[in-house]
């Protein structure tokens, strides 16, 4: 049987004035994603087949980083969550299935969370069920949930309009809810401004219905911290420290050695091999795929790169590159993008890589610079070496053929090309091509005059 339909509204038109940003709250990063890419995945994840996102403040730019992901609806005014929900009615005008609606700041809601939601609001032929928590905290500015004695769910108070005895209850509104889509536009058609801040509030909906006889369930999150909204910077910073465990706790579970997860930053959708592990101070970011068996940190940082098996990083910068297998990097290497590095090849200390192919079994071990060039395999290229890739003007390339032996301090000046198995001999500045298998020697002749320090000494003792 095919799942019942399920579109899910999300409520991101407000200014986050609490989060003092240019940066308008959805978009705001957290372990590599935007804020409210956390929410429409878990809305997918929790069976919604239609993504709505309200959106107002800074509506542009919230659009243009998510336009392929879901729909748009512009909220003008920004005039509560009731009507940020009323604004979609055009769109789903003659929609009789249900309706998810959550708030654009609670990033740890998940899949799991939201179909045990919506199952139980089916289940129960409710017309609204509210996701609720009980939180180990005071519940400071969130809604409460008001229950009679009999446990039956009577409405939403908030905090800000609430008496005492109703500030001392536990169960808090999420703002995560399952709505019969028909009863919620009629239940929205009614409410009114009448409150503190002066809005149309959604949570209104749930004490009308009651009060119409309409059955209303209220379902509580197994964990209560996927409820958690994000409404300033330190509630951003602990969220982002709990999704991070999460992180972590996934990855340990499938077999990734993790030193110390205190000091570990993994992005969301970072992928790493078992038994590889990960020690401190170590950044993995974005879009990174990492092999089995590596050995990673302490201090890499490696951002939207593939890394191979058996792979070593010690105290270096990988970005946008790819790792074959074996291949070991550091201490203090500088892998920027357009490196592909191959099996077993080794990028030691000091060497930066620029928009480079390195093939297998290459040795540059310390101190060198490879920008837009191309090394063939069995290639050694000698501490000091510099590729010279930039005229002032515009970028060239240098190919270096498998082979080769690159002396130390030879300076490569591009455009140019070494042959096969050629040898270019240390300190030498190479400015036309070299074929395979010669040796390019591009140096003054060394000159010694036999006693020339002694004669210069006794010159100046006589002298002084
Ligand atoms: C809301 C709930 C509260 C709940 C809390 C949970 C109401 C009235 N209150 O309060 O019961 O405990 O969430 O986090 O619903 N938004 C719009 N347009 C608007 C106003 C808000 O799109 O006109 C969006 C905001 O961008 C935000 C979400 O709705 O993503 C919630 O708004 P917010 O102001 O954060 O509500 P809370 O005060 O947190
Ligand atoms: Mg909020």
């Amino acid at each position: 049987m095919s799942e019942p339909s399920l579109t899910a509204v999300i409520m991101a038109a407000g200014k986050s004035t609490r989060m003092k940003s240019r940066l308008p709250k959805p978009l705001h990063p957290l372990c590599g994603k935007p804020l409210l890419a956390y929410i429409l995945d878990a809305c997918s994840a929790g069976g919604a087949s239609r993504l709505i996102v309200v959106v107002g403040h800074e509506a542009e730019r919230v659009k243009e980083a998510f336009r392929d992901r879901c729909e748009f609806v512009l909220q003008e005014e920004q005039m509560g969550t009731g009507h940020a929900v009323m604004v979609t009615h055009p769109l789903l005008e003659g929609y009789e299935g249900d309706l998810l609606v959550l708030p654009g700041d609670t990033p740890l809601i998940d899949g799991d969370t939201l179909r045990r939601l919506a199952e139980h609001h089916r289940a129960t032929g409710a017309v609204a069920t509210l996701l609720s928590a009980v939180l180990p905290h005071d519940a400071g500015m969130y809604g409460r949930v008001l229950r009679d004695e009999t446990g039956k769910v009577l409405g939403v108070v908030e905090a800000k309009d609430a008496t005492p005895e109703q500030l001392a209850v536990r169960e808090i509104n999420t703002s995560i809810y399952c709505f019969n889509a028909p009863a919620l536009f009629d239940a929205l058609k009614q409410i009114r401004p009448d409150n503190a801040r002066g809005e149309y509030y959604l949570t209104d909906v749930i004490g009308l219905l009651t009060r119409e006889g309409r059955k209303v369930e209220a379902v509580i999150a197994d964990d209560w911290q996927v409820t958690l909204g994000v409404n300033t910077r330190v509630e951003l910073a602990d969220v982002a420290s709990r999704l991070r465990w999460r992180i972590m706790e996934r990855l340990m579970l499938s077999g990734v050695t993790i030193v110390d997860p205190a000091n570990t930053y993994i992005d969301a959708d970072v992928q790493i091999g078992q038994d590889t592990t990960v020690y401190p101070n170590t950044y993995l970011l974005g879009q990174t795929v990492i092999g089995e068996e590596c050995h990673i940190g302490p201090m890499a940082r490696i951002e939207d790169s593939q890394i191979g098996n058996r792979v070593t990083v010690l105290a270096s910068q990988v970005v946008e590159s790819r790792l074959d297998d074996e291949v070991r990097v550091g201490p203090f290497a500088n892998l920027r993008p357009g490196t592909v590095v191959g099996k077993g090849s080794k990028i030691g200390d000091f060497v930066e890589v620029k928009n480079a192919v390195i093939e297998e079994n290459v040795s540059m071990a310390h101190l060198t610079y490879v920008g837009d060039a191309h090394v063939g395999a069995n290639t050694n290229i000698g501490a000091g070496t510099i590729t010279c890739n930039y005229d002032g003007k515009r970028k060239h390339r240098t190919v270096i053929g498998k082979g080769c032996f690159i002396g130390s301090h030879a300076t490569l000046i591009a455009p140019v090309e070494i042959g096969d198995g050629a040898y270019v001999a240390a300190a030498s500045p190479i400015t036309s091509n070299v074929p395979p298998d010669s040796l390019a020697i591009a140096r003054c002749r060394q000159e010694v005059k036999e006693g020339w320090a002694k004669r210069r000494r006794e010159q100046s003792s006589s002298e002084g």
